[in-house]
């Protein structure tokens, strides 16, 4: 469902009509308390805007003008590192005692707006940006498992995923299990043991559309007491927010349709702040227990958002995958155009999934929005009718068809990323699944013919005239 739906519109928003007459903060209709005047005479910023619609909270969230002489796009923050007031407030910092930053491998300003503006548009507690969705998928299991673990995953996920997670992971010592029928509940409890520290999966798998039963996955998850990690890359926050089906950590690759432009990589963990660390039966070492130094556990000194500080602290600042300032800058500017092209994203591949699939030269199409899809009423449910704009389609000819086929394209740029504004299609058999074995490559439905789209937001008709010059 989209955003707008769920969150209810905000009435009027006219601060001076409820300006305060006393001293204590004044709530407003919406139960918030009214803004805080700086000395300028101007309403600070909120940094969440808790209460307003997700159109409103994509442009505003997570903004502050501390420091910035009222400058009304937050400035990027160019800086490695950041003054210490004092000898004691250096160590109240490195303690975690005192407010303010250290250093940009951990916090930067400019990442910092972009963090509270998804974790706003998320529902979550709080959020990392990194470097890219990589480093996302990577730090938000590395703060879970140790060498030794396992954790289990959906079969279908991007393939950049399966090969980090049987090539890297694997040289770690964490073993990845995999379930290929999400639906079959026989198959989750052979694939979970005593050492499966984590569930990983994706809303919109791509290429094949092929959307995960959400609800279903969260409620195996929560029977077992496991974390569920799931990337939203593909839906985005617009489509669904997954830690309201059950989710207690969400990634991005925010490259993608947070982004928008396809400018800049980047990636973001975000934090439910609803897994029970000190209920589960699993040990989840780096968030429950004491450091080396003696220092109180993350989940002694942070409580709910005890996994975002441990993943931030002890994961991304180890490990150093940090965004730079003008990338963060880059992606909370793209944030604030989601709903509107995430509209045009979905109206575009709706109209080209169908189109396509009447077409004479094209064997088949994998569109969960299709009513003939096997997962039609799945995409009904979760995404009113429309599962997002990466699908797949199968050209006749096989290889030799997808060849043909790329070569024509014009208004679609032929290209691995997806995503972003405009068109692109790719052949995923000789690209990115080309390392996977053939028998993978069937087992997970890359036909020879099959070519990856991500419709963008040109028109529709220039979209659709593109395709049938090619596909003749
Ligand atoms: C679903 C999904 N997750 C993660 C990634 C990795 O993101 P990045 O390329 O930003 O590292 C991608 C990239 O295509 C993706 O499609």
């Amino acid at each position: 469902m989209s955003g707008e739906r769920e969150h209810p519109e905000p009435e009027q928003n006219a601060p001076e009509q409820n300006a305060p007459e006393q001293n204590e903060p004044e709530q407003n209709e919406r139960g918030q308390n009214e803004p805080e005047q700086n000395e300028r005479g101007q309403n600070e910023p909120e940094y969440d805007w808790a209460g307003y619609g997700f159109a409103t909270r994509q442009v505003h969230a997570g903004e502050t003008d501390q420091h910035t002489s009222g400058a009304r796009i937050p400035p990027i923050a160019m800086t490695a590192g950041y003054r210490f007031d004092s000898f004691d407030d250096a160590r109240g910092r490195f303690s975690g005692e005192a407010d303010g930053l250290i250093y940009s491998r951990q916090r930067n300003p400019s990442g910092a707006v972009a963090e509270r503006r998804i974790a706003s548009l998320e529902g979550g507690l709080e959020s990392i940006v990194v470097a890219s969705g990589q480093a996302a998928i990577t730090a938000a299991l590395f703060a879970l498992v140790s060498s030794g673990d396992r954790f289990v995953s959906t079969a279908s996920i991007y393939s950049g995923t399966r090969i980090l997670f049987g090539r890297s992971f694997a040289r770690m010592g964490v073993g990845v299990d995999y379930v290929w029928n999400d639906a079959d509940e026989a198959e989750w409890e052979r694939q979970i043991g005593p050492s499966t520290k984590a569930i990983f999966t994706e809303t919109i798998p791509n290429p094949k559309n092929d959307i995960v039963d959400l609800d279903y996955v969260a409620r195996v998850a929560a029977r077992h007491k496991i974390p569920l990690v799931v990337d939203n890359t593909i839906a985005s926050p617009y489509l669904i927010r997954p830690l309201e089906h059950g989710a207690n950590i969400v990634v991005h690759s925010s490259t993608k349709f947070l982004s928008g432009h396809g400018a800049a990589l980047s990636g973001t963990i975000v934090d439910g702040g609803t897994f029970d660390w000190a209920g589960a039966d699993r040990a989840y070492p780096l968030i429950t227990e004491p450091a080396p130094s003696g220092a109180r556990s993350y989940l002694d000194r942070f409580g709910p958002t005890a996994y975002a500080r441990a993943a931030r602290e002890a994961v991304v600042n180890d490990i150093g995958p940090a965004l730079s300032p003008f990338n963060s800058f880059l992606l909370h500017q793209g944030i604030e155009t989601l709903s509107v092209r995430m509209r045009q994203h979905l109206e575009n591949a709706e109209t080209i999934a169908a189109w396509l699939a009447t077409h004479e030269n094209v064997e088949s199409v994998d569109y969960s929005g299709l009513p003939d899809a096997p997962r039609y009423e799945l995409a009904r449910t979760l995404y009113d009718g429309r599962p997002g704009s990466v699908f797949a389609v199968t050209v006749k000819g096989g290889e030799n068809g997808a060849r043909r086929f790329l070569n024509r394209l014009r208004v679609f740029s032929h290209m691995t990323n997806i995503g972003d504004v405009r068109s692109m299609a790719l052949h995923p058999a000789t690209t990115t699944h080309s390392s996977f074995s053939a028998e993978l490559r069937e087992r997970l439905g890359i036909a020879p013919g099959l070519v990856r789209l991500s419709v963008g937001i040109e028109d529709a008709g220039d979209l659709i005239a593109d395709l049938e010059w090619a596909l003749r």
